[in-house]
């Protein structure tokens, strides 16, 4: 018998309802879902869903990664990403690229081209070269200004406050503003993958590597456990290296990936405070679990089990 195969996409965890771009927002969900899913129905590999997925979300431009990647202090877009193949551990990141246009296609190059993990910042750039991915130049659009005006306001008097060399007091400022991509799935051969794509995290500092790029926290994959994927607030989400995190209570079916999900934001909610963040799972039965605590995530989730029917969540 075939096992249940699937993926589910998320489209990051933010704090204010979904009300405009829902429209937006839906299709690009339901674009990138379908994109991996017809990936496994053609019998290919869980890797090569997750990768597709994610970038069909990085180029919508309606998400922060990719195209609609948010803005730093100094007005640069840099990008995280990673990946994940649960058969092997082998994985693959780049943190801080700027000029890609997609990141979660260029972590896979680092996965299946180096015996490394992770590329940043000007070597990430030197290796897309080698690979023959062209270099893609993203000006900052009208809308992005506009924000970056508004947040850069209310920093400068949160600084007035407290003052500090980092962006980090601006860190509630962007909580309505998360907007990470990541999937999870699982394939026709029970091997399971995860992949993160982000703009990271408005007005931060250049330089500044988030948890997509950091595996074990972003993201992990493991077919002995299950494969996670986490979005919220970065620096949280590595203290807690949260997808190992829920990976780890996911062995020998300990806990469903819900309950693995569950627990995992529960953990950052004690730690760190409600409005943080959320995570999908998948386990390597192909049970999908989720868990926020925020007031959104939008998902979206097609999978052998339901025959194929989409389901969106905003
Ligand atoms: N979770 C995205 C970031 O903090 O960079």
């Amino acid at each position: 018998m075939t096992p249940n195969f699937g993926i589910m996409v998320h489209g990051g965890a933010g704090t204010s309802k979904i009300r405009t771009k829902r429209t937006q927002i839906s299709k690009a969900l339901e674009d990138s879902v379908s994109a991996g899913y017809d990936i496994l129905l053609a019998g290919r590999d869980s890797v090569d869903s997750v990768e597709s997925a994610v970038a069909s979300m990085e180029g919508s431009g309606v998400f922060n990664a990719g195209f609609g990647s948010c803005l730093t202090l100094e007005k640069r877009i840099e990008m995280d990403a990673s990946i994940m193949d649960g058969r092997d551990l082998r994985a693959g990141s780049v943190g801080a690229v700027e000029h890609i246009q997609n990141p979660v296609k260029l972590a896979r190059k680092v996965m299946e081209r180096t015996d490394h993990v992770m590329f940043v910042s000007g070597g990430a750039l030197k290796l897309a070269e080698l690979c023959d991915i062209a270099p893609f130049f993203l000006e900052p659009t009208k809308e992005k200004l506009e924000v970056y005006t508004t947040l850069h306001k209310k920093l400068k008097t949160a600084w007035s406050r407290n003052y500090r060399l980092s962006s980090s007091s601006s860190f509630t400022l962007n909580q309505r503003h998360f907007g990470t991509v990541g999937a999870v799935a699982i394939d026709k051969h029970a091997n399971v993958a995860a992949a993160v794509s982000t703009g990271g995290r408005w007005l931060k500092m250049h330089g500044r590597v988030g948890d997509s790029a950091v595996i074990g926290a972003g993201i992990y994959a493991d077919n002995s456990s299950g494969a996670a994927c986490a979005t919220g607030n970065g620096e949280f989400i590595m203290k807690l290296c949260l997808s190992k995190y829920a990976c780890d209570l996911m062995k020998q079916q300990q806990y469903s990936p819900s309950q693995a999900a569950r627990k995992a934001i529960f953990l950052v909610t004690r730690r760190f405070g409600p409005n943080n963040g959320g995570m999908i799972t998948v386990n390597a039965k192909g049970t999908f679990g989720l868990s926020m605590n925020t007031r959104s995530m939008p998902v979206a989730i097609k999978s052998s089990k339901s025959h194929g029917k989409m389901h969106v969540r905003l």
